[in-house]
């Protein structure tokens, strides 16, 4: 690490170039060839004139004049220092440019967590999934569906999410440290959209296709649609909470993305790739798929934090009609994804059919309404994917597949052991 000392010991270096009875100083080696100079040079070079454009002169009395009232009332500079109890996740008054003192920490928790869990799409290996892909007898007509369509979904859905992220959510969440994770989630939506985009790329799919199944396959169109206008609502530049209206139009968004959209959702679709990989079949595909859900599961329990707490803040929004509402958003999305499963599996394939994975999406939908402080729609349901649990709750230095990641170095290549 640099210090104020090791600057002081390159000048000394320096200077004994050119000087007879040198300082004794450590010897350092400097890697740039240094020019000598003279005491009686270096005066005359400092004091060759700079010559200047006429925008820096423009630029020095713009500063001279500058106005800091304005930019003050925008960094809401009247305010003074936060104080923790100031601090409110929707509405709040307190400077938002003050990280600390932090009233959320678990907010900041899965923000470090998220960090530590920090990956690329091109560190996994794709060379055994192009062969397969590319092989004429190995995959079924069905499998190769699944593949197809869940890239269709994916590729385009975690822009969705990204974009209800920066767009809608980040300018109504007042806090900063859940702001911090938002921007930590927004990178890992955006590495999920390279993932996908890796995948098309390296099995060689008709990118036009896969990308616009969004718009063009109804089970994949309808899950997008039904989000978006969730969106929609709250993205107005001129939306405003702090309107029991408002307040639950926001409250509305964060469970349509974090409860419907990456809480239901994403798992017909893990669970179908997932259970491809367990087969021994597109493992390359499979394992960004895991990172993804392990990113995913994080970003659930972080909406879900957010929206708990909340209610917990402005308990008047979680009214009898609200608690409906949120229930059958819940609802209306497990009724989607489970057309979605039925699309996709006509048949029995890879070990499971739609009358499974409609079990297991009432089960997780189950989950997701207890969550929330909402009783469960589905009595009697179990889970049939128990393994779906293990990978979620997989850590980074746990075992899957024949792989196992020991630690994440930035800029350079996963260690495998
Ligand atoms: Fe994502
Ligand atoms: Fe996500």
């Amino acid at each position: 690490m640099l210090n104020w000392d090791d600057y002081g010991k390159e000048e000394n270096t320096i200077t004994a170039v050119s000087n007879p009875e040198p300082v004794k100083v450590p010897e350092i080696k400097v890697e740039v060839e240094v020019p000598v100079m003279t005491d009686i040079e270096a005066p005359a070079r400092q004091a060759k004139p700079i010559e200047e454009g006429s925008r820096a002169k423009i630029a020095r009395e713009a500063i001279k004049n500058l106005d800091e009232t304005a930019g003050n009332e925008e960094l809401d500079g009247g305010m003074g220092r936060v104080q923790v109890d100031e601090k409110m996740m929707i509405n709040c008054k307190a400077d938002l440019n003050q990280l600390v003192p932090m009233k959320y920490d678990w907010a900041w928790q899965k923000y470090l967590d998220g960090s530590a869990n920090h990956w690329m799409p091109q560190e996994v290996n794709m060379t055994s999934d192009i062969v397969l892909w590319k092989s004429e007898d190995g995959l079924t007509e069905d499998e190769r569906t699944i593949v197809k369509r869940n890239l269709g979904f994916f590729s385009t859905a975690d822009s969705l999410v990204a974009n209800n992220l920066v767009l809608a959510l980040y300018r109504l969440i007042t806090n900063p440290e859940c702001r911090q994770y938002i921007l930590r989630q927004s990178l890992e939506e955006a590495i999920h959209t390279h993932a996908y985009q890796y995948c098309i790329e390296s099995l060689g799919m008709d990118e036009g296709e896969i990308f616009n199944m969004y718009r063009e396959i109804p089970c994949v169109a309808r899950k997008a649609s039904w989000g978006l206008k969730y969106t929609q609502e709250i993205s107005d530049p001129d939306f405003k909470t702090g309107t029991v209206e408002t307040d639950k139009q926001l409250l509305k968004n964060l469970i349509a993305f974090y409860c419907v959209l990456e809480g239901i959702f994403f798992y017909c679709g893990f669970t179908q790739i997932l259970s491809m990989g367990r087969r021994n079949k597109m493992t390359g595909t499979s394992e960004q798929f895991q990172y993804i859900l392990r990113d995913e599961s994080m970003h659930v329990n972080f909406g879900i934090d957010v929206i708990n707490q909340i209610k917990i803040e402005n308990p008047h929004l979680w009214d009898e009609e609200m608690k409906n509402e949120a229930a059958q958003m819940i609802l209306e999305g497990t009724e989607l994804e489970i057309m979605y499963a039925r699309d996709t599996m006509p048949r029995g394939v890879l070990g499971m059919n739609a009358a499974m994975m409609e079990e297991y999406l009432k089960f997780i939908a189950n989950r997701r309404l207890t969550q929330i402080g909402l009783d469960e729609e589905f009595k009697g349901v179990t889970n049939p994917f128990p393994w779906m649990s293990e990978i979620i709750d997989l850590r980074k230095e746990k075992n899957f597949f024949e792989t196992r990641v020991t630690e994440y170095q930035v800029g350079g290549a996963l260690n495998w052991e």
